[in-house]
């Protein structure tokens, strides 16, 4: 990132929904108050929300101001100042409001111009088509485009197409916010920064992975998203799988915006297919039923509150989702890579565990194999769980004790949120944090066929009650190998 931040516009499609205002403008107030964005950077809103820049500058005061840390007045209102909205409906042909978005950019084509799609899939294509006619994809520009990426192969496929017949692969930026968290970008330090983890970080030291993202929200208000996309799109295609990436990948020649995007693409290629009759063995899935959350009393997934009563989508989609995923290389082979995610669980966490063989021969009894815990929410940090004896004379009493990194007690830096790491590496135009395109398309490629057996089954996801680890097939998929999932922090 080069030490003067250069003047930027940053127009956001989708600017007054969900995503822009509990994230991209906290995120963005972040970094300008660190001093992250030039004094002439704008941020223009485009939503068919009838708003004008007074009004969309009242709204962010009104809803944002309250979840960010407002110490001077002068910086919020600043922040605010930078604020624009331009009324649009990019599905009807909208003249008067590419009219405004171009009467606003003119005069500054030599800027940074960053287009951030946090709209559904289907837009992307119609955005870039309209904004390329009305003459504003400069040489400058770059489009960032929010997951999903299509809800298979050939949508994403699609969807590639037509974005790259507007932007060049080098000014499409792909964006999963998990790789712009902390703990993941210091997994890639902790792997290639330190020397002692990789003679053992292989089949012959390494038992298996556990790669979790639980969390003990439900889907309230989100069916007419949920419905269609489940937890299969929605973390695994891309959350959990850039995680297994980063685990699973070599150690790429330098640390640049190819090198390691080609170590990732290596291991989606890897990824041993699960297709027909597999399906049912290799992975889970699971639904929601009202049960007791965080001491609350919740409903169930049919039952979450919204506009649009369930239908026979709501049915059948997957609020959990668990598969036991192999990478067939020399490195992996007969490793299981065990990926979990799920709503209403009963705690929050992400987290990837590595567990270690036993030791080859045992001189004392009760010793546990080691385990590394790489923990990126809530309380990021790594802990190695290490065998050492109990003090006291007598016999030889093991006990497992960690060795941890906290990162809030280590560094006392505020630890960024995802997206500020994330906009800013678009506005310096590297994109070395987010995904090509043949990585995604490798991800729905292993995704599709596990999607199409669900799909072509009459069978329901199992019910597991809101509060719970997931249903009982999930345990069922660790079990048959004698391992189970990490839950300590069921505690
Ligand atoms: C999003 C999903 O990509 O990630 C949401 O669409 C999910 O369903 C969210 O809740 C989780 O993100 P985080 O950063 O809270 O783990």
């Amino acid at each position: 990132m080069s030490e003067t931040p250069q003047p930027a516009d940053l127009i956001v499609f989708g600017g007054t929904g969900d995503l822009s205002m509990r994230k991209l403008l906290p995120a963005l107030y972040h970094c300008d108050r660190d001093g992250l964005l030039a004094p002439e950077t704008r941020i223009i809103a485009m939503s068919r929300g009838g708003l004008d820049d007074a009004d969309f500058r009242g709204k962010v005061d009104a809803e944002v101001r309250g979840s960010v840390p407002v110490d001077d007045l002068a910086t919020w209102q600043r922040f605010l100042g930078r604020l624009h909205h331009v009324s649009i409906d990019v599905s009807g042909g909208d003249s008067t409001g590419w009219a405004k978005v171009t009467a606003l950019l003119a005069g500054h084509e030599q800027r940074d111009r960053v287009f951030y799609l946090a709209s559904p899939p289907m837009t992307f294509g119609p955005f870039c088509r309209e904004a390329h006619r009305a003459g504003l994809v400069t040489p400058a520009s770059r489009v960032v485009l929010e997951k999903p990426l299509g809800r298979d192969l050939a949508s994403a496929q699609h969807i590639n197409d037509e974005v790259g017949a507007i932007f060049h692969e080098r000014q499409i930026f792909r964006i999963d916010h998990y790789l712009g968290k902390e703990t993941v970008q210091n997994l890639l330090v902790l792997r290639f920064a330190n020397a002692f983890l990789e003679p053992i970080w292989n089949s012959l030291w390494i038992d298996h992975v556990q790669i979790t993202a639980a969390e003990t929200v439900g889907t309230p208000g989100r069916r007419g998203y949920y419905d269609h996309a489940g937890a299969l799109r929605d973390m695994v295609q891309n959350h959990l799988l850039q995680l297994l990436c980063l685990v699973a990948m070599e150690p790429p020649a330098r640390n640049d915006r190819e090198s390691i995007r080609d170590e990732k693409v290596k291991v989606l290629e890897s990824l041993r297919p699960i297709t027909g009759g597999e399906v049912d063995r290799f992975t889970v899935r699971g639904q929601y039923t009202a049960g007791v959350s965080g001491g609350v009393q919740v409903p169930g997934y049919l039952d979450e509150p919204d506009n649009t009563p369930p239908t026979e989508a709501s049915h059948r989609v997957e609020t959990f989702a668990a598969i036991r995923a192999e990478v067939k290389n020399w490195r992996w082979a007969g490793v299981p890579f065990y990926l979990r995610t799920g709503k209403r669980m009963p705690y929050r966490s992400s987290e990837i565990v590595v567990q270690f063989k036993e030791v080859p021969h045992s001189i004392f009894p009760g010793s546990t194999p080691n385990r590394l815990v790489l923990r990126l929410q809530p309380s990021e940090g790594i802990r190695l769980e290490l065998m050492a004896k109990e003090p006291g004379a007598g016999e030889v009493a093991l006990k497992p004790v960690p060795l941890s990194l906290s990162f809030a007690e280590t560094f006392t830096a505020r630890v960024p949120d995802a997206y500020e790491r994330l906009l800013m590496d678009v506005l310096a135009g590297n994109p070395t944090l987010f995904m090509r395109r043949d990585e995604v398309e490798a991800a729905w490629r292993w995704i599709d066929p596990i999607l199409t057996e669900w799909e072509s089954q009459n069978m329901l996801p199992e019910p597991y009650p809101a509060g719970t680890a997931g249903p009982a097939g999930a345990h069922e998929l660790v079990g048959r190998s004698g391992r189970a999932w990490h839950e300590e922090d069921l505690a």
